[in-house]
């Protein structure tokens, strides 16, 4: 009998954390418990915990007096929409949710388990970083969780929430998951803070500023999505696994449609303007073409020039890349390119079949883009179509020129199925640019070089900026009319249901990073 009431009292402590007094303190700050917060993001009573009695070993400033079950991580496994995931949660009301030796062997634990089993890995971050008072080994528990989030990737999902700091090292855990939710206004990541930028460049920063929710998730591109708060964080991680397979060897999950296969859209005829070089929303598309028009968008925030995310068709999920010629004219620059690239590869390791949108003018021009190495950036892009062997079907909408054509998709780089609208334009470069070229001893020549320009650009859109050159050829499959898209995509995949296609041998590629 000693022994189970012993054995209470130890979990009681466990469930207590740091105490009534610091978990108010976490909820009036607007955070939940890590505790809460799994309740929330796992189907109700399903979470069974690993390891709630263990504790650290650290003897040294008194910390043997502070002795808490667990030691301020909650770690486990539960279901989300009954498939099987495993979670950690670190408690910050324990030590500022501070990794020690125990608690890094913890999360090491339910990561093996993930990656012998195939399930996504979620990480709920609040924490000050390394264990101060374990000194170095606690940099031995962070570096063994990298190893261990480096073997996983692109065999399970990881998805790292950010619900309060995430700094120095500890932030490269995050960073190499898959999908990195941050909270609105309780969470921050930064390799060094406020006070030793000072220091150092003399800078002066806030928190907020430096490595806020918005910063990651507009300028740095390190976070792919905000939240309002915990809650709706768990909700959106919640939403954004039923796009994803358990592992790499596993489906996409599939779900009953309402939407008919067939359905056209009569609206997509007129949604590109005739005037070539007006904007119009490609979301518009996406909305018209997937299924229930939902569209979960990833880096919504980020490098708005490309959208990326993910949709069902047919009931099976895919992903979505398409250039956006509302922002930017949908020109690809280096922070597209990264942002392309990566959801490319995501989708590719983990079987998701890719639809891409394609209304670029080309690459940006400019020293800025030259300087920081858009040549590195855009190759990663087209590094990323080339190497995926998942299913792909490339949607040419209007402007497809020079290497941008090559790289969003194109039929050269084994994409299986390419359509374009009528309203495709698929040349070297846009006719004003290629007149000025092509004709330039011409037009100096000439008395009135307006109307010969006028006329030479008339002649080239006529002669190639068109979908019919590249459909002669069979670089296209087909041109087809905007309201069929939905019916003709929907066909497509069926068709590439069970795709093979390889690589090389190779231990792996070396994609210019
Ligand atoms: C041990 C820590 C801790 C840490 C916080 N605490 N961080 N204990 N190790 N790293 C404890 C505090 O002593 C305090 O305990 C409680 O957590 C809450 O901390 P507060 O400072 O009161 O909270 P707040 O004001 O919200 O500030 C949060 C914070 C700050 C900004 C995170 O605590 C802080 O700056 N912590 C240190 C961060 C840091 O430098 N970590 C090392 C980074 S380097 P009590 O008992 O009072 O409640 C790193 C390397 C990783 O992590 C390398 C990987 C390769």
């Amino acid at each position: 009998m000693d022994r189970l009431d012993e054995l209470r009292r130890r979990h009681e402590a466990a469930e207590q954390g740091g105490g009534a007094e610091r978990r108010a303190r976490q909820h009036k700050e607007g955070k939940l418990s890590a505790r809460e917060r799994i309740e929330l993001l796992l189907d109700e009573g399903t979470f069974e915990e690993l390891d709630k009695l263990v504790t650290h070993r650290c003897r040294d400033f008194g910390m043997d007096e502070q002795v808490v079950p667990g030691d301020g991580f909650v770690t486990g496994y539960g279901r989300i929409h009954g498939r099987l995931v495993y979670v950690f949660a670190q408690d910050f009301t324990v030590f500022g949710g501070s990794l020690s030796e125990a608690n890094a062997q913890k999360i090491c634990k339910i990561m093996d388990l993930a990656l012998k089993m195939g399930g996504p890995v979620i990480g709920l971050n609040d924490s000050g970083g390394a264990r101060i008072q374990e000194g170095v080994v606690s940099l031995a528990g962070y570096a063994e969780i990298f190893l261990r989030n480096t073997l996983a990737s692109g065999v399970v999902p990881q998805i790292s929430a950010i619900l309060g700091p995430c700094a120095g090292g500890a932030v490269y855990s995050p960073a190499i998951t898959d999908f990195v939710f941050m909270t609105a206004n309780t969470s921050y990541m930064f390799v060094t803070g406020p006070d030793v930028i000072k220091t150092v460049t003399h800078e002066d920063v806030t928190k907020e500023k430096l490595g806020g929710s918005m910063t990651h998730n507009s300028v740095s591109g390190v976070g792919h999505f905000i939240a309002a708060d915990d809650g709706e964080c768990c909700r959106m991680i919640r939403e954004l696994l039923t796009y994803l397979p358990q592992n790499n060897r596993d489906d996409p999950p599939r779900r009953a449609c309402a939407d008919p296969a067939d359905r056209m859209d009569a609206a997509l005829d007129a949604i590109v303007p005739a005037e070539s070089n007006l904007p119009y929303d490609i979301k518009d598309v996406i909305h018209r073409v997937v299924d229930e028009g939902e569209f979960f968008e990833v880096h919504e925030h980020w490098a708005k020039n490309i959208v990326v995310g993910f949709a069902r068709m047919d009931g099976r999920p895919i992903g979505i890349v398409g250039n956006q010629p509302a922002f930017l004219a949908g020109v690809l620059d280096i922070n597209s390119s990264v942002k392309g690239a990566r959801f490319v590869r995501f989708c590719d390791s983990f079987n998701i079949p890719i639809l891409t949108f394609e209304d670029v003018p080309g690459f940006l021009p400019g020293t800025e883009q030259e300087f920081g190495g858009i040549i590195r950036h855009g190759a990663k892009l087209l590094y990323a179509y080339a190497e995926a062997t998942v299913p792909k079907i490339t949607v040419i909408t209007r402007k497809a020129y020079g290497g941008a054509y090559c790289v969003m998709g194109s039929k050269h780089i084994r994409t299986d199925v390419n359509f374009a609208w009528p309203s495709a334009e698929i040349a070297v470069m846009g006719p004003e640019g290629a007149v000025n070229i092509v004709y330039r001893r011409e037009l100096s020549a000439a008395a009135d070089q307006e109307a010969v320009r006028r006329q030479k650009v008339e002649e080239f859109k006529e002669r190639f900026a068109n979908p019919f050159v590249a459909a002669e050829r069979g670089y296209v499959d087909d041109v087809i009319e905007p309201r069929e898209t939905r019916p003709r995509v929907i066909r497509a995949l069926r068709m590439l249901e069970n795709k093979v296609d390889t690589m090389p041998r190779k231990k792996h590629g070396n994609i210019p990073l």
